[in-house]
């Protein structure tokens, strides 16, 4: 990244652990957390899909991390710049899949925080009651004006955010909102798990049940991994490339993956329980997919005392999350533009307004008036979801690993790695690196596609 975008990005030069594990923790705690990880464990069997994660994320996911983010140390680049400096020459276009699979995230992730910034409102409005209805949900995302008005205001917030420059501020105040949605989401999940009923749940997001395991599970736990501690879209390369030298980078990502998983874990005991407590287990609703967050936790508030301000201060907390998540993904949109063409940081901010809207909107018309357009079966925003989720960033990774392994060795990631600190587990590391990961990303890919295509229903 050039330092022009450099010194408006995130934390040029992060001052120590703390900062980095700080900023990398609030770019990637967001909508994957609260919103997206609770649905895909509903649908795909719950204890099952919470298992096959948590493994995951420990095994693969902590690979792919501790590889970009030392070959963005190392490189001292983003992702293009890294993969051209690594001498990627036919591999370049790794570099920029991770750098295009932001601006497809983005528009769409402006679509969900728009939901939640309008539910935010109607919890502080008078006819609060009304958000538990089954139908209220439905009935505001099929509408054509409202929602597209609500992803314009969150949409321009993040724009106003980058254009000012204020992302350290944001960052700042994101620090102290952070935790209290940590205490919050563990009052929530207390009060969801003690509802008559909501043992069943319980039970159903812990105890995992291998007769629901199957290969869609674990292409849905890939997914939500690189979506949730943003692996495959370059966002790593960049944070590594402000990381000091000295910087234990081990521990620190360990840290990142901690925080991020704790906060889904939890996101799921708040939802999850609920759906048993208020609509019977319904499997219906465990299926709602995008919708789910939207449809429990109104049921979960408004049987409180005080239930209105408490689901208002939940959904800030959810908006501040889904703000610095927003913030850093279309950052990384307009350093790719400020780095490979003339434009300036305003120009390209501008550009990238304009991509959030062009997608966006029809990802939301996809709820309403464009809901024929099913795309591999699924809305318009399940395409974009799939499509980045489950195929571009399997393969941005495959390019990654391909990188390291054929031009530039697994040693400059070790090597990078043991500058700052002993690699405690070097062993466990390679061995992944070198033989796991390319295998299972490829087989993920393959049924991946062939889902898409229509030959596996997602
Ligand atoms: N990881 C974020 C989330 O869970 C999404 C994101 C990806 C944000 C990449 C920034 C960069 O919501």
């Amino acid at each position: 990244m050039s330092g022009k975008s450099k010194k408006t990005t995130a934390g040029a030069g992060f001052s120590g652990k703390m900062g980095y594990v700080l900023a990398v923790a609030g770019s990637a705690v967001g909508l994957g957390n609260i919103w997206r990880f609770p649905y895909l464990a509903a649908k795909y069997g719950g204890g099952t899909f919470l298992f096959t994660y948590l493994v995951l994320a420990i095994t693969f996911g902590f690979t792919l991390i501790i590889t970009e983010t030392a070959l963005g140390r190392k490189t001292g680049k983003s992702p293009i710049g890294a993969f051209k400096a690594l001498g990627a020459k036919k591999l370049m276009f790794g570099g920029w899949i991770n750098a295009i699979v932001p601006m497809l995230i983005v528009p769409y992730y402006c679509v969900i925080g728009g939901w939640v910034l309008k539910y935010l409102f109607a919890f502080a409005g008078s006819n609060a009651v009304s958000l538990q209805e089954d139908t209220y949900f439905n009935n505001f995302v099929s509408k054509t004006g409202e929602p597209i008005f609500w992803l314009l205001v969150f949409a321009v917030a993040v724009f106003v955010v980058i254009i000012m420059g204020v992302e350290k501020g944001i960052e700042r105040v994101s620090k102290i909102l952070m935790p209290l949605l940590v205490v919050m989401a563990i009052g929530i999940a207390v009060y969801s798990v003690t509802r008559p009923g909501a043992m069943e749940g319980v039970k159903y997001y812990l105890i995992p049940d291998f007769s629901k395991f199957s290969i869609h599970t674990v292409v849905a736990a890939m997914g939500q991994m690189f979506y949730s501690l943003s692996i495959g879209m370059g966002v790593l390369f960049t944070y590594g490339s402000y990381m000091k030298k000295d910087i234990d980078m081990e521990s620190s990502i360990r840290q990142v993956e901690i925080v991020d998983c704790i906060i889904a874990f939890l996101a799921g005991l708040m939802i999850i329980p609920a759906v048993f407590a208020f609509a019977g287990g319904n499997p219906e609703t465990l299926q709602a997919g995008p919708s789910l967050m939207f449809i429990t936790m109104p049921k979960v508030f408004l049987s409180m005392p005080m239930g209105r301000i408490i689901g208002m201060v939940f959904f800030i907390l959810v908006f501040s999350a889904a703000l610095t998540s927003a913030v850093s993904l279309m950052e990384s949109g307009v350093a790719t533009f400020v780095d490979t063409t003339k434009w300036s940081r305003k120009k390209s901010s501008v550009v990238m307004l304009g991509i959030i809207l062009l997608l966006g909107i029809p990802s939301s018309l996809g709820f309403g008036v464009w809901s024929f357009i099913k795309p591999i079966g699924g809305s318009i925003l399940d395409f974009f979801d799939f499509i980045t989720n489950s195929i571009m960033m399997p393969l941005a990774a495959i390019c990654t690993i391909i990188l390291v392994w054929k031009v530039c060795g697994f040693n400059t990631v070790v090597e990078e790695v043991e500058s700052s600190s002993k690699f405690k587990e070097k062993k466990i590391y390679l061995f992944i690196a070198k033989y796991l990961v390319l295998i299972f990303l490829c087989v993920i890919l393959i049924s991946s596609i062939l889902q898409a295509f229509g030959f596996m229903k997602i």
